[in-house]
């Protein structure tokens, strides 16, 4: 497991960014997997001016996201489909059959977790995937506890992960308490994965993730068991490492 500590949350940002530019200067057709929530909004908007500048070609890659809420449709304002044409897919050339994200109000749940396992499987493997963490060490919405043996499935949110989403919500009623997610077993299947931490909020599972022990009780501990993994983090996140 690398570790690449940046000054700041610009750096970091452009420093991912330009580690999917060369993902896909190497290889145009890569498959990218993708992660919404706040820490790679950065990244997105440097891929963003990159792809003005015209430094980067997105029309041959395909993208397959983490995740979605159960229960909020495709064009909901907080749904992870609306997340991504907004902070990414809109403004690039990217092809939307190439784009994939679990689909959260499936009539049957259960067939669109084993649609997107085979999605995975038959345009994977993820040449590179973003992943960022929670509070409690979730990676995609593998709360503490899952097995490292899971795939995508339906899952619960835990209290702490619904208190963290509630922010992009008016009430705490709105806030969804389900998710379709990859499973950390489909997770693992990347070539190559890239974990971004930001913010002094994540200095604590940060710390908990370099100290090594691999434990279902913290699934991105997991990671110590992927063979190419780069950890990219700013100071505040790293404050209690080594302390
Ligand atoms: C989102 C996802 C989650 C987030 C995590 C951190 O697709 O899979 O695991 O990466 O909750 O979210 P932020 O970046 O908002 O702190």
């Amino acid at each position: 497991m690398e570790i690449v500590v940046k000054e700041n949350y610009e750096a970091l940002s452009n420093y991912v960014a330009q580690c999917i530019q060369e993902q896909i200067k190497d290889k145009p057709s890569s498959v990218i997997g993708l992660a919404t929530g706040s820490t790679p909004v950065g990244t997105y908007k440097e891929l963003v001016e990159a792809y003005k500048r015209k430094e980067v070609d997105f029309s041959k890659i395909s993208t397959i996201n983490l995740d979605e809420y159960i229960g909020l449709s495709n064009d909901h304002p907080q749904s992870y489909h609306v997340f991504m044409q907004e902070q990414l897919f809109n403004h690039v050339n990217i092809e939307e059959q190439n784009t994939h994200i679990p689909n959260g109000v499936a009539t049957n749940l259960e067939e669109e977790c084993q649609r997107y396992e085979q999605v995975i499987d038959t345009i994977g493997p993820v040449d590179l995937q973003i992943l960022g963490i929670g509070v409690n060490g979730h990676i995609g919405f593998n709360e503490p506890g899952s097995s490292f043996t899971g795939k995508t499935s339906i899952v619960p949110l835990t209290e702490s992960t619904i208190e963290a989403n509630a922010r992009f919500f008016d009430t705490m009623e709105e806030v969804p308490r389900e998710a379709v997610t990859m499973g950390i077993q489909s997770i693992l299947k990347s070539k190559k994965i890239i974990l971004l931490a930001s913010g002094e909020s994540k200095a604590p599972v940060i710390e908990q993730l370099l100290s090594g022990e691999v434990t279902e009780a913290l699934p991105a501990s997991v990671l110590h068991q992927h063979e190419d993994v780069t950890i990219v983090v700013d100071p505040l996140a790293y404050q209690l490492v080594n302390k």
